[in-house]
C-alpha cells in the first residue's frame, strides 16, 4: 500500500492499493467514527462498486445511506447539488456523519461542495474511480459545480478526511476515459518527472493498465508536493495549468463537444513545446502523446485558439501565465502580456 500524506492545514493522507475498496469500513473507523455514511454516485459506478464500499461500511458498524445520480458533466449543476442537500435533510444526516464520494471527478467535485456547504462543512471522504479523478480531481481540495454560464463556476476549498484509490476500479473504465486522464499523468512527467516521462514513452495504452498501481502515487505526489506548497492557487499550483492555456481554448473553440479535456490538454501542451521547447523535446512528446491516442494537433487554426486564451481564467489583469517544460522534467511559470505571448507563436 501506498500512503500519501498531504501536510495541508487540514491534512489527511491518501491511500493507494489494489482491492482497498474492500476495507473502506475500516480505514474510516481508524480516523473518524460517523453514525452514518452517505455514498455519493452516479448510475455507471453504482451497479459496479457500491455494494463492495457498502458491505465494507457495514461490517465495521456504519449505517449507510446512499444517493445516486445520473453520469455526465451536466449532472455537475446546482440542481443536483440541491437534490443531495434534499436527500441529506430527508435522512436527518448531522455534521458528525460523513459523505463518502464514490466515482469520477463529476462524483468528487459535487459531493466536495456538498460537504463544504452543507451545515456549513461536515467531513468527506474521496473514493476515486477513474483515472483522472485518480491522479488530479481527488487531490488538492478543490470542489465546484458548473454554472450554465461555465464550468467550476462556483465551487470552495475542502479537504477530504481521506483518499481511498484503488487502482484496480480502472479495469472497468472505458478506453476513451483512460485515454483523457492519460493527458495528465503525461503532464506531471513533463512538469516534474522526466523518469516518469521516459515511462510513459515506453508504454502503450494497453501495455500501462499493468503499470497503474506504480504510476498512480507518483502523479499523486507530485501533485501533492504543488499543492501542500500552495495550498489555496496563488502561485507554485500554476504549474498544473501546462498544456491547459491551449488546452481550454481548443475545448472553447469546439464548444465542448469535440475534445475532451485531457486530449485538449495533450494538444496543448505539444503546441506549447512545438513552439517554446527544441524539436527533439517536441517530437518526443508527439510521440508519447500519441502512444495513448491522444492528439498532438489540432484542426483549429493557432489565432483563432491564441484569441481564445485571452479569456482563461488564470490571466490576471492584461497578463498571461502560462507553463514552460523545456526540458521536459521541469516546470516554469511566465508572464507575458497577452500580445508578447501571441508573438511567440509567429517564430515558425
Ligand atoms: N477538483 C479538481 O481539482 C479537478 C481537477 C480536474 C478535473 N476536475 C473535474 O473532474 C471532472 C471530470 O472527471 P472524470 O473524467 O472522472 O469524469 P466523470 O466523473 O464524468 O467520469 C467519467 C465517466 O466514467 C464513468 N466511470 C467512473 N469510474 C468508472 C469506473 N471505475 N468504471 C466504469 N465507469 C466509470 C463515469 O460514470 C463517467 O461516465 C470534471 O468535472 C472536471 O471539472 C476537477
Ligand atoms: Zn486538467
Amino acid at each position: 500500500m501506498h500512503k500519501i500524506h498531504v501536510p495541508v492545514e487540514n491534512a489527511y493522507d491518501i491511500l493507494i492499493s489494489r482491492g482497498i475498496l474492500k476495507h473502506t469500513g475500516e480505514q474510516i473507523q481508524k480516523l473518524i467514527s460517523p453514525e452514518t455514511c452517505v455514498i455519493i454516485t452516479d448510475d455507471n459506478v453504482d451497479p459496479l462498486y457500491s455494494d463492495i464500499v457498502t458491505a465494507s461500511l457495514e461490517t465495521s458498524g456504519f449505517t449507510v445511506k446512499k444517493f445516486m445520480f445520473p453520469h455526465g458533466e451536466s449532472s455537475k449543476s446546482a440542481e443536483t447539488l440541491l437534490k443531495i442537500y434534499s436527500f441529506l435533510c430527508a435522512e436527518e444526516i448531522t455534521r458528525s456523519d460523513c459523505l463518502i464520494a464514490l466515482g469520477g471527478g463529476v462524483v468528487g467535485d459535487i459531493t466536495g461542495f456538498a460537504a463544504a456547504t452543507f451545515l456549513r462543512g461536515m467531513p468527506y471522504i474521496q473514493i476515486p474511480t477513474s483515472l483522472l479523478a485518480q491522479v488530479d480531481s481527488s487531490v488538492g481540495g478543490k470542489t465546484a459545480i458548473d454554472l450554465p454560464e461555465g464550468k467550476n463556476l462556483v465551487g470552495a476549498f475542502k479537504q477530504p478526511r481521506l483518499v481511498l484509490c484503488d487502482p484496480d476500479t480502472l479495469q472497468t473504465l472505458p478506453d476513451r476515459f483512460l485515454t483523457d486522464g492519460m493527458g495528465e499523468v503525461i503532464k506531471y512527467g513533463m512538469i516534474a518527472d522526466y523518469g516518469l516521462f521516459e515511462t510513459l514513452c515506453g508504454y502503450d495504452l494497453e501495455q500501462i493498465k499493468q503499470h497503474f498501481d506504480e504510476i498512480i502515487p507518483i502523479c499523486v505526489s507530485i501533485k501533492r508536493d504543488v499543492v501542500a506548497e500552495d495550498e489555496l492557487d496563488t502561485g507554485k499550483r500554476m504549474i498544473l495549468n501546462f498544456g491547459h492555456t491551449i488546452g481550454h481554448a481548443i475545448e472553447a473553440y469546439y464548444h465542448y463537444e469535440t475534445y475532451t479535456h485531457g486530449c485538449a490538454v495533450a494538444a496543448g501542451m505539444c503546441i506549447m513545446t512545438k513552439y517554446f521547447g527544441t524539436p527533439e523535446e517536441y517530437q518526443k512528446l508527439k510521440f508519447c502523446v500519441e502512444r495513448y491516442h491522444l492528439p498532438s494537433e489540432v484542426s483549429a487554426p493557432l489565432p483563432d485558439l491564441l484569441a481564445l486564451c485571452g479569456h482563461d481564467k488564470k490571466r490576471t489583469g492584461s497578463e498571461l501565465r502560462y507553463i514552460i517544460c523545456s526540458p521536459p522534467g521541469s516546470a516554469e511559470i511566465r508572464t507575458d502580456s497577452l500580445s508578447a505571448f501571441r508573438k511567440h507563436f509567429e517564430r515558425i
